[in-house]
């Protein structure tokens, strides 16, 4: 049994937050098999509903991405222009006869207004998209031979409820829970430590457990620590008393020597077991993945970590997995957090929303930082259908739910209790205002929903109203740490202004920018507003970052103040990675986000270079733009590097000049007239050589190459290669300008789960296997499918040389 249990935990240890040990307690994915129909039809909660005919499909999935881009669609091109509309899935499954077990559905996520039925009991309703919730089978399940029948309506039909892409239905993961009547409760953990030091660490786990049973029972609780390594390190014993259906907390404390901290450069994880033993049986066994670890937010000198003084440079980030739509997949969320962290990322901010546990499970693994945010809007509207609606009757739970949730993640550093909010400004403005006691009383009410659940994080919010003279939530003294979005202006006021209070940029920079267009003169730079706009007819921003929203900056300008401010915490980017919706600074026809500084294939933007240079120790020279351009044509060429006192240019082998960061700057730029050939720079310190790159004129398109992210797959049908498709000139030049269109073909198991080109103004549909290359480049996603072989993906285009490359499936 120990050895089992062994096994087992080795195993499962990164892979899972749950023990699955027969027996005792199994969570098995509830994800395959399911029948769907888009459209609503009376009656298919009903068990003997005859669903034959509907499409079958495997969870997560997200029937909007599925759809045509259309300005008439009603989430308009804010939501990213795609259907919305009314769902139902339905999954038959049967339950083997067993004795004194419980049965409960997870469902991770269902965007939006979700109902569930078992065989046509109707378990209940959750409006809000984001949040995860459980219901309890156990009284309306038929076991043995008879099937039961689930069935769950999905209404995103009522919008616009949202200011980016949502996704419609159970984008997220399900999950079948057994245990027996003596079970660890839902989410039914709580760990914290304390009195860290490099000799020692002391480990609370609070368990709490419910007794389902008709009888009283007393139980023996223990509680079992395991190391990265699986070694157990220390243990404790607790007895709990229980009448029958009553449920209790039991607390022990443990105390673990030469602790491994958790940080971001080394995340190291721990394992809680929790065994509750009833008559000297076990009957349950529940696990909590844990990191020790102890930070701080101080007002003068920011954040720390373990002691040690550290900025946190954060991006924000929305949940869409962009060709993948919202449908989470956990390889394509670690691909985002990869080249995230190669970049010297360090923070998430999930915003507006409760993420995927999967995402702050990569995040305690991958090391990130996160602000776990709960709400985009409160009472107030901003958009016609959106969460307001529900507020009344469901923010206490919904809030409650993501704390109780999400509590024991070490990368979870702070909670977030909302973004921008109407409910923060004082109505009107100027002489007459008066103070709008619903922010300050909301905001309070909120603050103390999370510290009831969880008093070992600080509480912030992203406020942008910060020029005048209120702002109720920050003046409410409800939260911990005052966070601004934008206005960086404003940064070095915020103590004489609010609080003597930490303080961190919860959104920065917000630049438009499209991966490989360059608008000169890149020296000048230009704002625009929120949608609406027609700046250039083929909807693109230059991506010289010399171009931001009005009410932001471009990346350097909003770097160079948080490096000025050495009280500053950290800073979250406006964002990380593009997003589908909220396509400022234009509307129509653009559907997806110009913010990213990776653009919505996962392909880096120029401006993902100067956080490398400014974040990370690794030597970065990055030059821009592409060298085809007009002959005599004075070109803007930018440099980015580090590690260096300077950067020569060359145009084919004469020198253009040395240049080198003047005051604060974080580029150097040459005007240089145009003649085709090789431009290279060289940066040095002390005189020698750090790096050199080079950018050549292509010639015309002539063949393409592809590059996959990874040639060997798990067989488990949801793991992905990412391959990258490049037109180039006959010498392998990249052709920087290039939309060819590319047609794919497959041999073997596997299926093409997407396809993209990053740009935000494309109609091509994702779910294709073909697409229009943009700026010389495209992706294609492969997803494995469930048995061991070889995928051999095609690429074709007319006029050009074919490529194929062969992923492994094992
Ligand atoms: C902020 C907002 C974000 C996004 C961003 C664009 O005000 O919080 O959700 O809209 O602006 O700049």
């Amino acid at each position: 049994m120990k050895k089992l249990f062994c096994f087992s935990l080795l195993g499962l240890f990164l892979l899972c937050s749950f023990c699955n040990q027969p027996g005792v307690r199994t969570q098995e994915s509830f994800n395959n098999d399911w029948k769907f129909y888009l459209g609503d039809v009376p009656g298919a909660e009903r068990s003997e509903y005859n669903d034959t005919t509907w499409r079958k499909l495997d969870l997560p999935h997200d029937w909007s991405i599925e759809g045509e881009f259309n300005a008439q669609n009603p989430a308009t091109p804010g939501g990213g222009a795609l259907p919305g509309g009314i769902a139902w899935y339905r999954k038959s499954f049967k339950i083997p006869s067993v004795a004194s077990k419980r049965f409960f559905i997870d469902f991770d996520g269902i965007y939006r207004n979700s109902e569930v039925w078992i065989n046509g009991h109707y378990l209940g309703k959750r409006p809000n998209g984001y949040i995860s919730f459980r219901y309890d089978l156990t009284p309306y399940l038929k076991y043995g031979k008879t099937e039961n029948v689930i069935a769950v309506r999905v209404d995103n039909s009522k919008q616009p409820n949202s200011r980016w892409y949502s996704g419609s239905g159970i984008y997220r993961n399900v999950w079948l829970i057994t245990v027996n009547d003596i079970h660890v409760d839902h989410w039914g953990t709580f760990v914290t430590t304390s009195e860290i030091t490099t000799e020692s660490a002391t480990v609370m786990v609070t368990s709490k457990i419910k007794n389902s049973s008709q009888e009283s029972v007393s139980l023996e609780i223990k509680t079992l620590l395991y190391d990265t390594q699986s070694t157990l390190v220390a243990s404790a014993s607790a007895s709990l008393e229980l009448t029958a259906g009553a449920e209790g907390e039991s607390s022990s404390k443990l105390l673990v020597t030469q602790p491994k901290l958790w940080a971001v450069t080394s995340p190291n994880l721990y394992k809680a077991v929790t065994q509750v033993y009833h008559k000297g049986q076990l009957t349950d066994e529940y696990q909590t993945t844990l990191g020790i670890r102890f930070f701080n937010f101080d007002a003068e000198k920011g954040f720390s970590l373990n002691g040690k003084p550290m900025k946190i440079f954060g991006v924000c980030n929305h949940h869409d997995l962009g060709a993948l739509g919202a449908a989470i997949n956990t390889r394509a969320m670690e691909r985002q957090l990869e080249l995230l962290k190669k970049m010297g990322c360090n923070g998430i901010r999930t915003s507006h929303n409760p993420p995927a546990p999967e995402l702050l499970d990569l995040c305690d693994r991958m090391g990130f930082l996160v602000i776990d945010e709960a709400f985009d809007m409160w009472k107030r509207p901003k958009n016609k259908f959106d969460y307001h609606l529900d507020w009344d009757m469901w923010h206490v739970q919904d809030l409650q739910d993501q704390v109780l949730r999400d509590r024991n993640h070490p990368s979870v550093i702070a909670w977030s209790i909302g973004n921008e909010v109407p409910e923060q400004s004082f109505y009107p403005e100027g002489p007459n205002s008066k103070p709008d006691s619903s922010g300050m009383n909301i905001a309070r009410e909120l603050s103390g929903i999370v510290r009831a659940l969880d008093p070992t994080r600080p509480i912030t919010f992203g406020a942008d109203q910060v020029q005048g003279k209120y702002n109720a939530v920050i003046q409410s003294g409800a939260i911990d740490i005052i966070g601004y979005n934008y206005r960086h202006p404003y940064w070095k006021d915020v103590h004489t202004k609010w609080a003597f209070k930490p303080f961190m940029a919860t959104e920065s920079a917000s630049a438009f920018e499209s991966r490989g267009d360059y608008t000169m003169p890149s020296d000048k730079i230009l704002r625009a507003g929120m949608g609406k706009q027609n700046l250039k007819d083929d909807f693109t921003a230059s991506s010289y970052d010399n171009f931001s929203a009005v009410w932001a900056s471009t990346h350097e300008e909003s770097l160079k103040e948080f490096f000025r401010l050495d009280f500053m915490a950290g800073t979250f980017v406006w964002t990380g990675w593009d997003y589908l919706g909220e396509p400022s600074p234009y509307w129509w026809p653009a559907r997806s986000s110009y913010f990213g500084i990776i653009d919505l294939a996962g392909f880096p933007k120029d401006a993902y270079y100067l956080y490398k240079s400014i974040w990370t120790d690794e030597p970065v020279l990055h030059l821009l733009p592409h060298w085809n351009w007009t002959e005599g044509q004075m070109v803007d060429v930018w440099a980015y590097y580090n590690n260096a006192d300077e950067v020569e240019l060359f145009l084919n082998d004469k020198s253009l000049g040395i240049q080198k960061k003047q005051g604060d700057d974080l580029h150097v730029m040459w005007k240089v007239s145009y003649i085709p050939g090789t431009l290279k720079a060289v940066s040095r310190k002390s005189g020698q050589i750090v790096l050199t790159r080079e950018v050549i004129t292509a010639g015309k398109p002539a063949k393409i190459t592809l590059v996959a992210d990874r040639n060997t797959l798990k067989k488990d049908g949801r793991d992905l290669s990412f391959i990258t498709v490049k037109i180039t000139d006959d010498k392998g030049v990249l052709v920087p300008e290039a939309d060819n269109l590319v047609k794919f073909s497959l041999s073997g198991k596997g299926t093409i789960a997407g396809v993209d080109n990053g740009f935000q103004a494309s109609h091509e549909p994702f779910k294709a296997d073909f697409r229009k290359a943009y700026n010389g480049m495209c992706l294609v996603i492969l997803q494995s499918g469930k048995s061991n072989g070889q995928i051999r993906l095609t690429a074709s285009s007319e006029g050009l040389d074919p490529a194929s490359v062969d992923i492994n499936v094992e």
